[in-house]
């Protein structure tokens, strides 16, 4: 492939007047497709932006309010975070059944850097699932640490099946790894699907077994579609190794604002562990910004004005992730019922055949790529988060179809029917348009510059 050949010849050749090339280091997958439909929409044409991870709804005012009332804050402030904020987050976790001291939180600029100075801190390798949300993985490799990929259970995504834990565990280590660490996503990106308590409990179990540090990545637990339904955190059954991380960048779209917070164990190893990550941290972001952190400690307080926005917007990703799902399995892929968050994972094979005949498409880069370069609708391949080239799985993030601007997500929030809003029932509908298309012999239309 030539993007192969071109990033291992600059690797060892010199670049301009400098004897060495930097380390190549790839822009991560969601952001690159980000970019990518942002080009064909420069282009002219006519685009479905399901690639990126954004939750796709305004800012509340609230919070807006808030976040200006500090902006006068200009100090560093204390690297894990304001008393304020880790008490609020400290009440947010206890308020889910995770009694919490405020001293086991430490803030950080987003949950992306906590987790990477979270292993970081512990050293060694990780085991991932596989499929998991592309950073744990591409964070363990900065590191210098192996990922481990072990394969979720079918509809239990975010969770390494404990079957295929010890296994992979042991034979790692047989080979000279140091396996320290397995994490988790509750529920998951990138299939949308929240795993059973039992498969948490039988994971905490493993990992006792096997000595395993368990991190939980909360960030979609306000986003689990059935109202009341729990989320297992493995901190339930396994408190003494479990670190859980969440952020405001999901449940109240506030990803480019950069906050996030980890809660760290209790006991010997949790105070070690808190030590060791606030010394990563205090040589990295020094502190997460001060007006955020204000803004966030009323947000984990949880006023009921932000309580009605996030079960709104859970609502708003239910119905869309639920309407996708139907069209990807009209179809004919196989799509679990999504869950929690605002992705669905289609698996394209029980139509490989006609996908291979009509399109030579072979794995799920060849898919993405026909979709995008064919039809201008952006997803991103489960090869991106992991899974076989040859698995025919791609991940669908539909929040961008919500609205063109905050007057049309606000009215998609506000509606008991937002599939049937004008602007987001023509983007499904083209949706299915392009999926028939894929197995017809005809092609459909090519999307026509506008
Ligand atoms: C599973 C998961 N964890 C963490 C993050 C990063 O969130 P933050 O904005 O807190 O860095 C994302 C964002 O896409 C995510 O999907």
């Amino acid at each position: 492939m030539p993007a192969q050949d071109e990033s291992a010849r600059e690797e060892s050749d010199p670049v301009g007047s400098l004897p060495f090339a930097p380390r190549p280091v790839a822009l991560s997958a969601t952001l690159a497709v980000n970019e990518a439909i942002a080009r064909k929409r420069a282009e002219g044409v006519r685009v479905l932006p399901l690639g990126f991870g954004e939750a796709g709804i305004p800012i509340h005012p609230a919070l807006t309010r808030e976040l200006s009332s500090a902006s006068d804050r200009g100090g560093y402030g204390p690297v894990a975070g304001s008393a304020a904020l880790r008490a609020s987050v400290a009440g947010y976790w206890s308020r889910r059944g995770l009694p919490t001291d405020p001293s086991a939180i430490v803030a950080g600029p987003g949950s992306k850097p906590l987790l990477y100075a979270l292993l970081s801190s512990l050293g060694g390798d990780v085991v991932v699932p596989a499929p998991s949300w592309v950073s744990y993985a591409a964070q363990a490799s900065l590191l210098g640490a192996e990922p481990i990929r072990v394969a979720t259970k079918r509809g239990e995504g975010g969770v390494p099946s404990p079957l295929l834990l010890a296994d992979a565990v042991v034979r790692a280590r047989a080979r000279g790894r140091d396996v320290r660490a397995v994490v988790v996503t509750l529920p998951d990106n990138p299939t949308g699907t929240l795993a059973s308590e039992d498969t948490v409990r039988r994971l905490c179990a493993v990992a006792r077994d096997q000595g395993l540090v368990i991190i939980s990545d909360e960030i979609y637990r306000d986003l689990v579609h059935a109202p009341g339904r729990a989320v297992p955190s493995p901190a339930l059954f396994a408190p003494e190794r479990t670190v859980v991380t969440t952020a405001l960048s999901k449940n109240l779209a506030a990803g480019g604002w950069r906050l996030g917070v980890a809660r760290l164990p209790d006991g010997p190893f949790g105070r070690a562990l808190r030590d060791s990550l606030l010394g990563v941290a205090s040589e990295i972001w020094s502190s997460a910004p001060a007006p955020m952190q204000h803004a966030a400690a009323y947000a984990f307080g949880e006023p009921p004005e932000l309580v009605e926005h996030i079960d709104r917007s859970r609502r708003l990703h239910a119905a869309i992730t639920a309407a996708v799902a139907d069209r990807f399995a009209a179809a004919g892929a196989r799509v679990a019922r999504p869950e929690g968050a605002f992705y669905v994972y289609p698996d394209f094979g029980p139509i490989r055949d006609a996908l291979a005949a009509n399109h030579g498409v072979r794995t799920a880069a060849d898919l993405t790529h026909l979709l995008l370069e064919r039809y201008g609708v952006g997803v991103l391949p489960g090869s991106s988060f992991g899974d076989a080239p040859a698995l025919l799985r791609t991940r669908v993030a539909p929040s961008q179809l919500y609205g063109d601007d905050d007057a049309q997500r606000l009215q998609a929030l506000a509606s008991p029917a937002p599939a049937a809003l004008p602007w987001i029932a023509g983007a499904l509908d083209r949706l299915s348009e392009v999926l028939a298309g894929l197995t017809e012999t005809v092609t459909v239309s090519e999307p026509v510059p506008v």
